[in-house]
């Protein structure tokens, strides 16, 4: 039934519930069934009436409710989780004579008929979703095969999983495991966007899928679209003995499953699933690498069980990269914003998998080398999941007689200088980063990105612009830009050039670590910019910090504190610095926000279950750090206590009970906290 319209005389609790199962219910017609039957502008208003209810009463807040899906801004590591059953991978095959020796295998050892459930092989990254009473209590990476991390608030916000589900006879506590993708046209925006603002590019939907669900922050996961299918059941008590009939029954609980499988009675059928899928794979939205047999019958399979690394009732058939022979036309070099050089391969233009390839990316000087490349070589080059093809091998025997082998450039094509390489690194750099164009560019750029100064309405075309103009020559510039010289550029007008100066001036508040990361120290990333903040406070003492000084800060090595001395010492850097000092930036750290509130919870392991009414559980897991806690995942013997809301799931408290684990309230916890003195 769907109810559209606030009945009379509900009350707000009543429409909280309706309006759940509501969005539930619409967001599996949208994406699971592909068949929305309201509009998108319609569900936001069911989504913003609901958020605005819970708003009002906190108490009846629920972590599987339909507005948790679009995630929190609130960064956090994530805690590890042990999978129930060993996340296991699968043998791979390469040929279709592999496959016919895994059929005869199974069949002689299982001497009784049996159905094979042949599967794609979907690219992405896997998952494992545990359920409890019908709600999604963990999702879990593959991490080790042993334990993953939980990354359930990222999970949450994927709209194809379900939070809640529906219909009947599901487990009381199950496990169902799939491929989390990020699907081609979401990929490819994605990458777009990221060339625009020159953010390093993903390889491959796998890599973006992997890298979004390890994002810190789920409202920046929520934004990526992510899909999922699910593929495999486990449980004690499983609905049938057929893998593929499981399957279809999940999908009446909500789940996403490919409608792409299908039940094979002989090889034959095997072997034309295979042929069929290989090249009808590339109509699919998202990226499949293969094939996967699984034997039907899970007693049968428990019949075959299992090897060190891999289970015996199952294996993954490989698709054949596409390759193609094609000519070096010459080898140009591209200059990044760190300097790192990046030699590419100009080809004789070709068509390989349904687009044509010009360039092939020849990564560092000892590629180079070892595919021993002459000028006008014959070479192959491969998709093989990557967008930007490689060359894999050279056809030696095409080769011009007397052909010269490719040298690597020893100067920067842009501005001449030397170039240098680091030990231990294969890229070759140039140094000159206090002039080289490219670099220069690429350091305002960093500057002013999201994630370091947030300086909006300036992108990296506007920057080239700037720079073109003489209006930009380094981060500093940045302060003295006024109105009236940004106007005068053609294009430009009254209004982005105030919003372009208000945003310069709103950067003097980002705070210290985030200045020091927008300065674009080699190898100063977030996490290293937050450690010497904390470390040294202010840049004066980090400037003057001694090698052994820097050393002596947790996980800051030889290279960072070479890169950081030599960066200070540098007379147009420190000239740099006092500008900025000049213009207002937060150079020091403000004190309070990394100061820890207590030590109450010190060496306190806590695991938080259940929905609370004065604060949500990531507040709870902030509180818990700051007063030097540990929030963990899973209870076990260490666990020092459970902080437990309402509705906190049978089967923790069975645990913690049997452990002998304590149960603290949300109140009691509070108190806990509000009686420890400040430090
Ligand atoms: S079944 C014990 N089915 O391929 C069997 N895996 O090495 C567990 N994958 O880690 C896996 N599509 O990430 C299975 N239809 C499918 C799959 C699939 C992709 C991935 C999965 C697994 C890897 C196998």
């Amino acid at each position: 039934m769907v109810i559209f319209a606030k009945k009379k005389f509900m009350t707000d609790i009543d429409r909280i519930h309706q309006l759940r199962e509501e969005l539930h219910a619409h967001n599996h017609r949208y994406y699971i069934e592909n068949a929305p039957v309201i509009s998108d502008q319609a569900f936001d208003a069911l989504l913003r009436e609901l958020q605005d209810l819970e708003e009002k009463y906190p108490a009846y807040a629920d972590p599987t409710s339909p507005t948790m899906r679009v995630g929190s801004d609130l960064n956090k590591e994530f805690t590890q989780i042990v999978h129930k059953y060993p996340m296991l991978s699968l043998g791979n095959t390469y040929s279709e004579g592999e496959v016919t020796d895994f059929y005869q295998r199974v069949s002689q050892a299982l001497n009784e008929p049996f159905a094979v459930c042949c599967e794609l092989k979907f690219d992405g990254t896997s998952i494992s979703l545990t359920y409890e009473e019908g709600k999604l209590l963990y999702a879990v990476t593959r991490g080790d095969g042993t334990q993953g991390d939980d990354v359930t608030e990222n999970v949450k916000t994927i709209r194809s999983i379900p939070l809640v589900l529906q219909g009947e006879g599901f487990p009381e506590l199950f496990e169902i495991r799939g491929e989390i993708l990020m699907p081609w046209n979401v990929f490819d925006t994605l990458n777009a966007e990221r060339e625009r603002r020159e953010e390093p590019l993903f390889a491959n939907p796998r890599n973006a899928a992997s890298g979004t669900l390890k994002l810190q922050n789920s409202a920046m996961v929520a934004g990526r679209k992510l899909d999922a299918y699910l593929y495999y059941l486990l449980g004690e008590t499983l609905p049938t003995d057929s893998h593929y009939e499981n399957l279809q029954r999940v999908k009446k609980w909500g789940f996403k499953v490919s409608p792409t499988m299908k039940l094979a009675h002989s090889l034959e059928e095997i072997l034309d699933f295979i042929h069929y899928w290989d090249v009808e794979r590339k109509n699919l939205p998202v990226a499949t690498d293969g094939i996967v047999l699984k034997v039907d019958s899970i007693r049968q399979q428990r019949n075959l069980g299992y090897t060190a690394k891999s289970p015996r009732w199952a294996i993954a058939y490989k698709f054949q990269a596409e390759k193609a022979l094609t000519k070096l036309e010459y080898v140009s070099y591209q200059v990044g914003r760190t300097g790192a050089i990046t030699p590419v391969a100009n080809l004789q233009p070709v068509q390989l998998s349904g687009t044509i390839v010009k360039r092939a990316s020849l990564h560092n000087a000892d590629i180079i080398a070892q595919l021993d490349l002459h000028e006008g070589d014959m070479v192959y080059v491969e998709k093989g999941g990557e967008i930007i093809p490689k060359i894999t091998a050279v056809d030696t025997a095409q080769r011009v007689p007397g052909s010269a082998a490719v040298q690597f450039i020893s100067h920067c094509p842009e501005c001449g200088t030397a170039l240098v390489r680091f030990p231990d690194e294969a890229a070759h750099y140039c140094p000159n980063d206090t002039g080289c164009p490219p670099q220069l560019k690429g350091k305002i750029e960093h500057f002013i990105s999201r994630k370091a100064m947030n300086i909006d309405g300036l992108g990296p075309e506007t920057v080239d612009r700037f720079f073109q103009h003489g209006l930009l020559k380094n981060v500093a510039d940045l302060y003295t830009l006024r109105v009236e010289d940004i106007v005068q550029l053609e294009r430009l007008g009254e209004k982005t050039a105030e919003n372009i100066v208000k945003s310069v001036m709103h950067s003097t508040e980002v705070p210290f670590e985030r200045v020091l990361f927008a300065l674009g120290i080699r190898f100063v990333g977030e996490t290293v910019a937050k450690k010497l903040a904390v470390a040294f406070k202010d840049i004066e003492k980090l400037s003057t910090a001694t090698i052994q000084e820097l050393l002596e800060v947790n996980e800051i090595g030889e290279r960072i504190a070479q890169s950081v001395q030599t960066y200070f010492r540098n007379a147009e850097n420190q000239a740099l610095i006092e500008r900025l000092r000049m213009a207002g930036l937060q150079l020091a750290l403000c004190e309070t926000e990394y100061m820890p509130l207590s030590q109450t919870l010190a060496g306190k392991s806590i695991v938080i279950s259940g929905v609370f009414s004065h604060h949500s559980r990531d507040e709870y897991k902030v509180m818990i750090e700051k007063h030097g806690g540990k929030n963990i995942g899973s209870i076990s013997k260490k666990t020092s206590f459970v902080l437990a809301g309402e509705n906190m799931g049978p089967a923790k408290l069975e645990k913690a009970t049997s452990l002998g684990v304590a149960i603290v309230n949300e109140d009691e916890f509070l108190q806990m906290l509000s009686t420890t003195e400040e430090v």
